[in-house]
Parts: C-alpha cells; structure tokens; sequence
C-alpha cells in the first residue's frame, strides 16, 4: 500500500472548503428527487475537477468518474444529498434559509465529504491504477433513490468492484470511527391491513363481528413473531404503527385499519417474518369470524458489510484516528437504501463519529436541533481517502 500519503494532512488541508461546501448545501436544502441545486453545484465541481460527469440518473443524480492513469478495479463511493421536511430550530448562521426544509440527516456533510474526496483523488490522478466512481444520490430519506438508480444502470458499466458508504453520526464524538463485518442497517418493510367484520350495536355484540377484539388479538399475537419464532440469536422487529377504528361509544365498527413495519437483518429470517405476520393476521382474524386484507410493501433489503473491505475501512480508520477511537458493532434496526447498491456490489457502510463536542445527548439525526462537529469532514474525506488507496494506489 502506498503509504507516502498522509491523507490526515491532505484533508485537513480542505477543511475551509469542506465547511463552505457544507454551510451552502446546509442553508439549502432540498427534498428528494428535488436536489436540482446541490446536483448542480455538485456536477459543476467534478467538471472542474476533470471528472467525466454523468447527469440527470433517478432524476437528480449525479455520476463522476476519474480514470486512473493505469488499469484496475473500480471503486464506487456513493453520497446522499437529499433533506427532510423539518423546520431547524438550530440558531447558527448557517441554519437553512427554507422554510420546512433542513438538512437533519447530514447529507449536506456528506455531499461537502464527497466533494472534498474528489478534489484529493484529482490530485492523486497519474498515480491511480483504477476508476474511482463517485455516486451522488438523490431520495434517500424513504424513497429509494438508490433502487431508481441502479435499476437506471448506474453500476452497469463501470461495473464497481467495491462500494464504499459512510454516514455521519452524531451519536458518537467526532473523531470516532465505527466499523463492522456483517448487517449494520436493517431490511425494511411497510405493511397496512384492514379487519372487516360486521358492524353493529355496542350493547349487542353478538349481532355483530367485532373488527376491534379481532384487531386486539392480531396485535397481540404479533407479538409472539419474535418472541417465539424467530431464534433468539437473530433480530428482528414487528411495530404495528397506527391503529384506527370506530368513532362512538356504543357503536361496533364494521373495520379497522392497521399499519406498521418489520425490521430484520438476516434474509432468511426476513422471509421468515413477512410470512408469520401473513398468517398471524389473516387466521387470527379468521379464528374471530373477521376477514384481513393484508398488504406488505418490502422497501429495503439489510446491509450487509463484506468482512474483507470492512477489514480494510478498520485499519484505514486506525492508521487515521488511532486503534483507540476505532470501533465496531454500530448497528441499527433503520434502514438504508444503499442497501440496493450492496445487493450487487460488496462493500462497507460505516459510520463517522459527528457528535458536537461538549454535549451529552447531541439532538438525534431527524431532530430540528441536529447538528455534526464540522471536524468530521475532513475525517470522512481522510478514512475514504485512505481506503480508496488501498485499492488504487498500490505500486
Ligand atoms: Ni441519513
């Protein structure tokens, strides 16, 4: 491995920029499929750089490549630009200037890291044995820009070898690392049912089928999916989110109508999960003379780290911050469509350290207060930096 590098140095190198990039996209946000703004300023940049820039893919989306002097593997890293309808509470100078709109997520440090990843890997241009395909994404937040993006052949040709994925993370302090083998964000589902059974008098039950005893024992057994089906060693999730039925005292209503998700990491039990929520609802409904029409939409897969890059992105991560601020078993029960990417593509999703220094609790990704550490730009820049030349640089 190239080591001539110090990619800490280089980085920190951009650090002003990195911020100005950030507090601009930061002050304005866009929703996604909408990032008409961030996209351009995006695609304006890799142009300058000398990237062959690629427009217009899942609306918004942005493809740069840079071509190594030499041939070798494609590195693919991919960021996400979009924001969330959330009016920010934060009374910085770079707040966002739209109304309802904010950056709640980090995207706008993402995009400023991708950027800054950019401007560092054109200088290293002569010397990469490789492609470097850097994806901005469009859609993240629950709209599943990634899937409209490779379904449009965004890993078609170049076909990457590795993907790479970080996210800003203002649980941990800055200046950490998380990195793991194995699931880190969990498949996704949205499922909703309707309980029909026959409406009636409340003091006359036994005229009627009752929608709302029906619906109290499917939520009840639901809760045994986990409990007794999946193996104590595997993980998983069943919510039921939203429960609506009846309006009056003494009136049994004809329906009820429920909504939630599933949340697991293995495929196996996923498959499993999306099966007994199946029959829990619909025989359980059935045992109380109800009818379930039951309508499972599955969003995301898990992803899932590859233990071979994810080795790499650790020990990148160690010669950067240090063995002591690099950790592994960061997982959530959230999802993440980069997911579609890691569907074909092995690679690492990882997580940089963007907690505000000082403060116990940081306001948690989504909140109208979050926030990052700005010190975690030129660290994400660095960790990606130092991965990529594991893979490109070597002589
Ligand atoms: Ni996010």
């Amino acid at each position: 491995m190239a080591n001539r590098h110090d990619f800490k140095t280089e980085a920190e190198a951009l650090q002003a920029q990195l911020v100005a990039w950030r507090r601009d996209f930061h002050m304005h946000p866009e929703l996604g499929f909408e990032e008409h703004r961030s996209a351009g300023i995006v695609a304006e940049q890799l142009r300058v750089l000398g990237y062959q820039v690629q427009t217009g893919i899942a609306s918004t989306g942005v493809l740069g490549l840079l071509k190594g002097a030499r041939p070798g593997p494609v590195l693919a890293a991919r960021f996400d630009m979009d924001a969330l309808p959330i009016t920010e509470e934060n009374e910085v100078e770079y707040a966002s200037r739209e109304p309802g709109l904010m950056h709640a997520c980090g995207h706008d440090a993402h995009m400023a890291i991708g950027l800054g990843l950019a401007t560092l890997m054109a200088q290293q241009r002569d010397e990469i044995a490789g492609t470097l395909m850097l994806i901005f994404q469009p859609g993240e937040e629950g709209m599943n820009g990634a899937e409209v993006m490779v379904k449009e052949g965004v890993l078609a040709d170049p076909r990457p070898d590795v993907f790479l994925a970080a996210h800003v993370w203002s649980d941990s302090p800055v200046g950490t690392i998380n990195v793991s083998s194995g699931p880190v964000m969990a498949a996704a589902e949205r499922w909703a049912c309707t309980v029909t059974g026959k409406g009636g008098h409340g003091a006359l039950p036994h005229q009627t089928i009752d929608p709302i005893v029906a619906a109290a024992q499917i939520i009840g057994v639901l809760q045994t999916i986990v409990s007794r089906n999946v193996s104590p060693q595997e993980t998983a999730v069943v919510t039921v989110g939203a429960i609506q039925g009846g309006d009056a005292f003494n009136v049994i209503p004809a329906q009820v109508t429920m909504s939630g998700t599933i949340r697991t990491y293995n495929p196996n039990v996923r498959e499993m999960v999306i099966r007994r929520v199946r029959e829990v609802v619909e025989k359980t409904a059935a045992a109380c003379g109800a009818q379930a029409n039951l309508n499972i939409e599955q969003l995301t897969p898990a992803v899932i780290n590859d233990a071979e890059i994810a080795q790499i992105v650790h020990s990148a991560a160690e010669t950067l911050v240090g063995a002591d601020h690099v950790f592994s078993g960061e997982r959530t029960m959230g999802s993440e469509d980069a997911a579609y990417f890691m569907e074909q593509v092995p690679g690492c999703y990882f997580f940089l350290g963007a907690g505000p220094p000082g403060q116990e609790a940081p306001a948690p990704h989504h909140n109208p207060r979050f926030d990052i550490d700005e010190a975690v730009l030129s660290i994400g820049v660095a960790i990606l930096a130092q991965t990529l030349a594991y893979y490109l640089l070597r002589q």
